[in-house]
């Protein structure tokens, strides 16, 4: 049989740096645990506008088509700000994301008990915090039509549309309640109801879904409600759904619940494919990073959490990715720190390759 594929894309800013440790950590699985890949690499975003005028070429699209994962560094950086807007680096990740059909992203807020103290929130608020948003990845505000900037009698007038099927709704719901049947059984559904027609079909279908799932405590709340919720009490919540636009937003919320952007991996999940394995794109949550790229500074682990979730959830390599997780919680109990991580108290910062150095080891003591 042959090996399992995976399409590497670097991208932009800190994404090549991140990507450098994860490659080793990748190499470290094919030497050390009989789990080689068939990588390849290509160009996302501004890497990929400078070399051929597109933040996406057609052969990369067509590549992430066939491969069995993808997983991408980062898009984005001032150097593209003034680009036309179809030709902006976010503009290929959202093809991908549109192209693979990667409706349900996965975002997991988890904050290690080493980095308790390092949330902008008191510690007993967070620690031992494990929640998981679903965002709908490939509808909603993001993609609908009407969309644009036209002129409206002497002046102009930008618009956007939240539209939702039922099917792209239930679809995502289901994968929602699927993963809350594999977790704390509590799914907690976001949208604002109280102001829009999009919400109130969302909440209807999402109850109609919920019927299926006996088992799962599903609860509904507004999605601002929801935004203070995350901030006031996240341990109420287990899985969270929602679309698009709530999605971005509330996830960088419950993100800084832990710590760091630098830390939080994300999985984004297609229908299936032939061999019956979903579609699937792994990347962290954190962007580009222009104001410490090149510095060596960087925070590989959430690239590498990322990877640990493609494990998971592509290969089904659940022990080998607790593996990898369970490496990079020993180095944070250890005491390894890269400069995001570092507290009030200082320390020395680890460069992004001595994470690389200490995870590595860590993987070597789990033999
Ligand atoms: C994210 C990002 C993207 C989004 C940008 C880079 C297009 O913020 O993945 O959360 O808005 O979806
Ligand atoms: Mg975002």
């Amino acid at each position: 049989m042959s090996n399992p594929s995976l399409l590497i894309l670097p991208g932009d800013g800190i994404g090549p740096e991140v990507m450098d440790q994860v490659t080793r950590v990748i190499d470290w699985f094919g030497a050390k645990r009989d789990l080689a890949f068939d990588v390849s690499t290509d160009l996302v975003g501004g890497a990929a506008y400078d070399a051929h005028g597109t933040p996406l070429h057609d052969d990369t699209m067509a590549k992430a088509l066939e491969v069995d994962a993808v997983l991408l560094g980062a898009v984005g950086g001032p150097k593209y700000d003034d680009l036309d807007f179809s030709l902006k680096p976010e503009r290929g990740l959202l093809r991908l994301r549109k192209e693979m059909d990667l409706f349900s992203n996965l975002r997991p807020a988890q904050c290690f008990d080493a980095l308790a103290d390092f949330s902008s929130l008191k510690k007993d608020i967070v620690a031992g915090l494990d929640i998981m948003i679903v965002r709908e990845l490939t509808s909603g505000v993001y993609f609908g039509e009407p969309r644009g900037i036209f002129e409206e009698g002497n002046e102009r007038v930008g618009i956007n549309t939240q539209r939702y099927t039922e099917s792209e709704i239930e679809r995502v719901a289901r994968s929602a309640f699927d993963l809350a049947m594999k977790r704390g059984k509590k799914l907690c559904s976001m949208e604002k109801a109280n102001v829009m027609e999009s919400g109130i079909l969302w909440r209807e279908v999402v109850t109609k879904v919920g019927e299926e799932y006996p088992e799962v405590e599903l609860s509904h709340m507004y999605a601002d409600n929801g935004a203070m919720q995350l901030v006031r009490a996240p341990k109420q919540f287990d899985v969270i759904v929602t679309d698009n636009l709530f999605g971005d937003v509330l996830s960088d919320c419950a993100a800084m619940l832990t710590g760091s952007l630098g830390m939080l991996p994300s999985a984004s999940l297609g229908a299936p494919m032939e061999n019956g394995q979903a579609r699937a794109m792994y990347e962290p949550v954190h962007g580009s990073a222009p104001d410490i790229t090149g510095q060596g500074k960087a925070n590989p682990i959430a690239c590498m959490l990322s990877f640990a979730m493609a494990l998971r959830y592509s290969f089904d390599q659940g022990a080998e990715a607790t593996r990898l997780e369970s490496a990079i919680e020993k180095v944070l109990a250890d005491g390894a720190r890269t400069a995001d991580l570092m507290g009030p108290e200082g320390g020395t910062a680890l460069s992004t390759t001595e994470m690389g150095d200490v995870i590595l080891a860590a993987l070597d003591a789990s033999l």
